[in-house]
Formats: C-alpha cells, sequence, structure tokens
C-alpha cells in the first residue's frame, strides 16, 4: 500500500490518478484508526475507484495542550489495518506538521454562519479555525470528488457542509452513521486510553441519550435537560460538560418544539481527563 508523506508525492499520485480517469475518495482521520474509521473507508471505496485515507494529528485544533501530546499516535498499526482493507485501492497521506503548515503552525479564521459557536465552540475555544484550516488544505492537496465524516462529530460534519459551501470547493460531503461498541458507547480514537472501568462506565452517556430522546416524545426540551444533568450529577465516573438539544441546521439550543425542525441531543462528559462526546437524533 502506498504512504505518502508530502503533498508533492499526493499530487503526482493524484495526477496519475486523474488521467485515468478514477474518481477519488477521501477520509480524513487523525489516526488511532477503528471500526468506526472503517466504515467511513469501506463506504468511500464503494463509492470510489480509489480512497485516500489521511493520518494527520492536527495541532490547530486542539485548545489543550495536553490533550494533543496525549493524543494517541499509532502510525504503523494504522497502516498494517488499512492494508488489510485493500493494498491497491487506498492511498494513505501521513503528513508532517510541517508539510501541511511549513513554519507557520496556525489557524485561519473562519465564519460558519455562527454554527462554530455553539456547543464544542463554546468549550473549545478556536477548536473549528483549526478543523477549517486543516480540512480545506487537506481538500486542496487531496482534490476529492467525495469525503466522508462520522457523525459522532456532528458539529463538525455540519461546519464542513458549510465550508464547502462558502468555499464553493466542489467536493461532496457525505455522512456517515455513529459506529458503537456492543455496549452502544461511541467509537472513538480517545476510548484508547479508556481505563476498564472508564470504558464500561461510558456507555452510560449513550444509554442516557437514548432515554432522553424516549423522554423527548412526551416532555418539553427543559424537562430533558433537568432530567439529564440529574442523572449526570449522580454518576460517579463520568462529568457532564454539556447536554443540548439542538436544531440540526442551525445548532442552536430548541426554544419550542416544532415538528417540522429536526433536533438531535450533543452530550460532552469527561471520564478522568478523557473528553467524550456522543449525539443522537431525536426526530
Ligand atoms: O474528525 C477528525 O478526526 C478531525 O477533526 C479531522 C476531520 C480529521 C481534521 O483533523
Amino acid at each position: 500500500m502506498v504512504v505518502a508523506n508530502t503533498k508533492e508525492q499526493i499530487a503526482e499520485i493524484i495526477l496519475s490518478l486523474r488521467q485515468n480517469d478514477n474518481s477519488i475518495g477521501f477520509v480524513p482521520t487523525m489516526g488511532a484508526l477503528h471500526k468506526g474509521h472503517l466504515s467511513l473507508i469501506t463506504k468511500a471505496l464503494s463509492e470510489n475507484d480509489v480512497v485516500f485515507v489521511s493520518i494527520f494529528v492536527n495541532p490547530t485544533q486542539f485548545n489543550n495542550q495536553e490533550d494533543l501530546e496525549q493524543y494517541p499516535r499509532t502510525l504503523e498499526r494504522d497502516v498494517r489495518l488499512l492494508s488489510t482493507v485493500s493494498k491497491t485501492k487506498i492511498f494513505t497521506y501521513a503528513p508532517s506538521v510541517k508539510d501541511i503548515y511549513a513554519e507557520n503552525v496556525s489557524s485561519n479564521k473562519f465564519d460558519f454562519d455562527g454554527l462554530e459557536y455553539e456547543m464544542e465552540g463554546e468549550f473549545r475555544d478556536g477548536h473549528f479555525d483549526g478543523v477549517g484550516t486543516i480540512v480545506k488544505r487537506l481538500f486542496e492537496i487531496v482534490t476529492p470528488d467525495r469525503a466522508y465524516f462520522g457523525e459522532k462529530d456532528f458539529q463538525q460534519l455540519q461546519i464542513i457542509k458549510k465550508l464547502v459551501e462558502k468555499y464553493d470547493l466542489g467536493v461532496d460531503i457525505i455522512g456517515c452513521e455513529i459506529h458503537r461498541e456492543p455496549s452502544g458507547l461511541a467509537m472513538s480514537s480517545r476510548n484508547e486510553r479508556l481505563t476498564p472501568e472508564q470504558k464500561e462506565e461510558a456507555s452510560f452517556i449513550y444509554k442516557t441519550l437514548q432515554t432522553a430522546k424516549r423522554k423527548f416524545g412526551t416532555k418539553s426540551a427543559t424537562k430533558v435537560t433537568e432530567w439529564v444533568n440529574k442523572t449526570f450529577a449522580n454518576n460517579k465516573i463520568l462529568k457532564l460538560e454539556y447536554f443540548v438539544i439542538a436544531d440540526v441546521e442551525t445548532l442552536k439550543p430548541i426554544k419550542r418544539k416544532s415538528n417540522k425542525k429536526q433536533y438531535r441531543a450533543f452530550v460532552a462528559a469527561y471520564a478522568g481527563d478523557i473528553r467524550l462526546i456522543d449525539n443522537i437524533a431525536l426526530n
């Protein structure tokens, strides 16, 4: 399997693929690949001639230096895993920070029409400027026809759709369902850092979301939110950062239920210093 480390190598590969009329799918990742990533890659392979997978822990999207340092880096294992899926149709791009940012490791400033200020934006200062910067650069390097993102980062998915629209990037953005452990825990590279006890308890997040969804059928968003806050307050292992029921288009917290709108419930919670997020469609 080809593993390229520079954008010049990628440009050369893309040129020859395009000369042969190949369609290009793209799955950007930060590595520590798991079944959730593999499901994005399998979907991308079924819809494109070839698939590029980038593996790059992007420093500009971390608002916390320790989180950046602790983020799992498992390139060799990732490459081995990818080659079990396809040796010929997957191309890996694993750049250095220098290849992406040269000497200037900083983000550009983006206006995502307010999507960037809700939820993750409120708690992770500058996060979506970092995501916008890296995804735009990667799209310019890989020039994909389609790119695949998991709904676990639903806010990121909406923001990337906005990025493509605003900058006319000409990439189809495809959102893919959340992949879960048998316990219900949403798959995430960060799960690798959980202790067995934390991992077991973390399934509480999805169970709470499922109950919140049921309650939302008959109760107001305020009542459901109060219930979730109380439920988390009784949990000894998980610390809730936020629970929000929001409109899927604007990501603004719901004011009054309307059956013309679609809503999702979003959670961020800590197990020790490990931050976990999840969400669920409510209607
Ligand atoms: O979702 C992620 O893993 C990252 O935010 C992404 C899209 C690869 C950008 O670094």
